[in-house]
């Protein structure tokens, strides 16, 4: 039987960090699901793809092969065959993804996969719906939060870690853009489950959050 950890919560709020960190001590297999919606993203940006190219779109899902592996350290992510766990990451890519993310067709299949990548195995997810759509009845759900303007500055600093210059105001305006999509789109809308804690990140450090954490999936085993 597989044991679930789902992390939900808004852009900036240190899933990514949080999750790796925790799969890493706790021997969980990390799943980003953010990251197939950036491949399904960048292919459509490869293809000139619209939004409401609604066929065309059809016709990529069908044929897309995304895969997430675990390196060390690092998360590489593959699109069709091509390393593209850069590239996911750029601008053209955080500018597009929260619009592709409402499309019924785009989270029906990603909703497949994602389960698909899961089963089976002991795994902590990170996303915006894993504890209210992919996984409702994981074994532990936490809602990862921290005000915009704070997710802003760790933005910021990550990008430079990455070498992809960006301003503190553009790194807020692209938060708050992404949060306003994510949380008013219709489907599977960013939400804290009911049965989700709530952890504001704002004041604490990286290594208290994960500490948090894995206290309380300690608890749950
Ligand atoms: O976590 P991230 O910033 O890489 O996510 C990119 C986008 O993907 C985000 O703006 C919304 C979407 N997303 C989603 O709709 N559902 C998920 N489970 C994960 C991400």
């Amino acid at each position: 039987m597989s044991f679930v950890v789902a992390i939900d919560g808004p852009a900036g709020s240190g899933k990514g960090t949080i999750t790796k960190l925790v799969g890493e001590r706790l021997g969980l297999l990390n799943i980003d699901t953010g990251a197939t919606f950036r491949c399904v993203t960048l292919a459509m940006l490869k293809q000139n793809i619209k939004i409401d190219e609604t066929e065309k779109i059809k016709k990529l899902l069908e044929t897309i092969k995304i895969e997430l592996e675990r390196k060390g350290e690092e998360q590489k992510v593959w699109l069709n065959g091509e390393d593209v766990s850069v590239q996911i990451r750029e601008k053209a890519v955080n500018d597009f993804v929260s619009p592709v993310s409402t499309l019924k067709i785009v989270r029906e299949k990603l909703l497949e996969l994602q389960r698909n990548i899961a089963q089976g195995k002991n795994v902590i997810m990170e996303g915006r719906d894993i504890g209210t759509t992919v996984f409702p009845d994981a074994n532990v759900k936490i809602y990862l939060d921290a005000t915009p303007e704070e997710r802003a500055k760790r933005r910021v600093l990550q990008n430079i870690e990455k070498g992809i210059p960006t301003t503190y105001h553009e790194a807020l305006e692209n938060v708050k853009a992404r949060d306003k999509m994510d949380s008013e789109r219709e489907l599977a809308p960013l939400k804290r489950a009911e049965d989700a804690i709530y952890i504001d990140s704002t004041r604490m450090t990286i290594p208290e959050v994960v500490e948090k954490i894995c206290h309380m999936i300690e608890r749950a085993k």
